[in-house]
């Protein structure tokens, strides 16, 4: 164990995590140079594209160190090609194992990097030297701190400037209070300082240490995937005891019970070793078929220890809850089948998405889809398309309610999603919603702009935090659906994208929420529904009224299409009729012909205003909705 290092890098998005664990890849010869393409262990499309993590890639690298007594001898001989490689070399190197796990940086993950950063001993803490300490750099810090992680900091991206080096240091050592002369400066693209900071891993990052000295089997999954031949394969950590193949499994946290398949490591292909030792990451073959009962978070123990011990899980274990929802209707309405499929294979490797079944008069069958955050909510529609070829409509994401009701004398809570599930007004005791920490982290400069942008959202400020004389941190608190739609850009746009944030799920607050309902020619469109704050109810249906005008095509008759909450109009837009001149084809003659001719119309027309109805057809909910092909 005293050779093994654990290890995760956390920093924001983009500040370089991927390409600093691909130089690590090459120093260690885990992957041959020829066949390191950039971003290695990023290897869904998806995430190449976008230059995102999405999954968690865990990977077992050897190094040989020498030894400190021998560093200088060894720089010599190797000079005078005295050392032999092989055996002298091995008489002053020691070899050790070194289990990255790269994870993933956005807020929808957060659960996944918490888990992960349970799964080892240190930490690198890496900002780049543009940017500088930004939302997820402090969000990760924190988490990894509370984990007691041993934190190596480093600047990347040296190769760009040098002139920022000494700032960022600045704001690092006043975040972690690392000193700023430890503070590692490196460039993974270049792979300058790369190496020193791979040997400081094994420096200051301390061996895994025993949970308990009764050797009892325990291993906490920080990621699984479902193998369309082996089934769900679990990421472990070890933390007591050794596992083999073969040995009878217990998971704490959902009960499952079987027998282990395979046992092996990530290096980075699943790599079988028959055994997994204690401090070791590796993966287990379950043999279970289904992911959701061998989730992120779950403790596995061996079958037999439950009958003679109490046993406690590593980690309290959370089942992942979505929080943002969006209806998915196939292109097509012949593609329902292929969308079901696709989902149902989508959730066998993702077990934070939920869907269910859900029918629309107009659009007809879809599935209202629960994601972790509307960056999952995309990538799950990027799938689709990419992965199985179903092109798809959404609706605009929101977020779930939690209703207080009241029936028969009793009351009740449920979780709404869609509008359509509300209970009826008169009924409602409260509607809470959910709220969220926000953190944004900007440069001084656009101080002001933030707070402007914020008063446009139900925020409440709490307080600023220096980072550094250039940069703060601003908390808030906010309603979760608030900064769902348009948040992110405006936030880019109006710090000319220097601003980043982060954010934390608080709890279900009450709030002042209607359900705003839209009407086409007196008739209420329940798929048009919304649940809104109340002091926002008049202009989102004012909003909402004129695009309903432009994408409704004119009937014979005026329609009206109004806004209403309960009983209350808020808002209103007419659709002129069509206007045919029935009397064009007469040339000349009597005008009495005419004008019986425009009373009849007139006559129709208000027939028709009466009892006309206005068939929406499909194409005019796409048109509202947005599509993804
Ligand atoms: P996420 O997976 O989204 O969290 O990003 P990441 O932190 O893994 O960043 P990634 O390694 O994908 O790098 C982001 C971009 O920065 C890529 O275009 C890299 O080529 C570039 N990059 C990374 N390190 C360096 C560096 O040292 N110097 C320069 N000039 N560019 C770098």
């Amino acid at each position: 164990m005293n050779n093994i290092r654990n290890f995760c890098i956390i920093a924001h998005i983009n500040h370089g995590k991927s390409t600093l664990a691909d130089r690590f890849l090459e120093i260690t010869g885990t992957v041959d140079k020829t066949k390191l393409m950039p971003q290695f262990l990023d290897s869904m499309g998806l995430e190449r594209e976008r230059g995102i993590t999405v999954r968690m890639h865990p990977v077992r690298m050897i190094y040989k160190l020498v030894n400190r007594q021998f560093e200088s001898l060894y720089d010599k001989q190797k000079l005078n090609s005295k050392l032999q490689i092989g055996s002298d070399l091995e008489k002053v190197t020691s070899e050790y194992i070194l289990n990255l796990i790269d994870t993933p940086g956005h807020t929808d993950f957060s659960y996944e990097v918490s888990r992960a950063l349970k799964a080892v001993e240190g930490a690198i803490l890496l900002v780049e030297v543009v940017k500088g300490v930004q939302a997820q750099t402090v969000s990760h810090y924190k988490l990894a701190k509370k984990e007691n992680l041993k934190i190596i900091a480093a600047i990347n991206k040296v190769d760009i400037t040098q002139a920022e080096v000494k700032r960022i240091k600045k704001q690092i050592t006043h975040l972690t209070e690392i000193p700023e002369e430890e503070i590692f400066e490196i460039s993974a693209k270049t792979g300058k300082g790369v190496k020193d900071l791979l040997e400081a891993v094994i420096y200051q990052i301390p061996p895994p240490k025993p949970l308990n000295d009764q050797n009892i089997f325990k291993a906490l999954i920080f990621d699984s995937e479902y193998n369309p031949y082996k089934g769900v394969i679990a990421y472990v950590r070890v933390f007591d005891g050794s596992i083999k193949n073969q040995d009878k499994i217990y998971l704490l946290g959902s009960g499952a019970k079987t027998e282990v398949k395979e046992v092996g490591i990530f290096s980075p292909q699943l790599t079988p070793t028959g055994i997994l030792k204690n401090g070791e990451i590796g993966y287990i073959v379950t043999g279970l078929k289904d992911i959701h009962q061998c989730r992120v978070g779950d403790t596995i123990v061996f079958d037999a220890q439950t009958l003679n011990f109490k046993l406690e899980p590593i980690t309290s274990y959370i089942e992942p809850k979505p929080n943002v929802f969006a209806s998915f209707y196939p292109m097509n309405e012949n593609e329902f089948a292929s969308l079901k499929g696709a989902l149902e294979k989508l959730r066998l490797n993702d077990a934070a998405l939920t869907f269910e079944y859900e029918a629309s008069g107009i659009l007809g069958r879809g599935f209202r889809i629960g994601a972790l955050g509307s960056l999952h909510l995309e990538i799950i529609l990027e799938r689709l398309k990419r992965d199985f070829d179903v092109n798809v409509i959404t609706t605009s994401p929101s977020v779930a309610y939690e209703v207080v009701y009241k029936e028969g004398g009793k009351i009740f809570n449920k979780i709404v999603t869609v509008p359509a599930y509300l209970p009826p007004r008169e009924k409602i005791i409260e509607i809470k919603e959910p709220w969220i920490a926000l953190i944004i982290t900007t440069p001084t400069l656009y101080l002001g702009a933030v707070m402007d942008l914020m008063n446009n959202y139900r925020s409440k400020f709490l307080h600023l935090e220096n980072i550094d004389e250039k940069t703060i941190n601003i908390h808030f608190e906010v309603p979760l659906a608030d900064i769902m739609e348009d948040f992110h850009d405006k936030l880019k746009s109006i710090s000319s994208g220097y601003a980043s944030f982060d954010y934390e799920f608080l709890e279900y607050r009450p709030g002042d929420l209607v359900k705003l309902e839209f009407l086409v020619h007196y008739e209420v469109i329940e798929p048009f529904s919304k649940i809104v704050p109340a002091q926002k109810a008049q202009s989102i249906a004012r909003k909402n009224c004129k695009k309903l005008k432009e994408i409704i095509p004119p009937q014979q008759f005026s329609v009206a299409i109004q806004g209403k909450v309960g009983g209350k109009i808020l808002a209103r837009e007419n659709i002129r009729a069509i206007t045919h001149d029935l009397t064009s084809w007469m040339y000349g003659g009597d005008i009495t012909r005419k004008m019986k001719k425009w009373q009849k119309q007139k006559e129709t027309k208000k027939e028709q205003k009466k009892f006309g109805k206005v068939t929406l057809t499909r194409e005019t909910f796409l048109k509202l909705l947005k599509t993804h092909t």
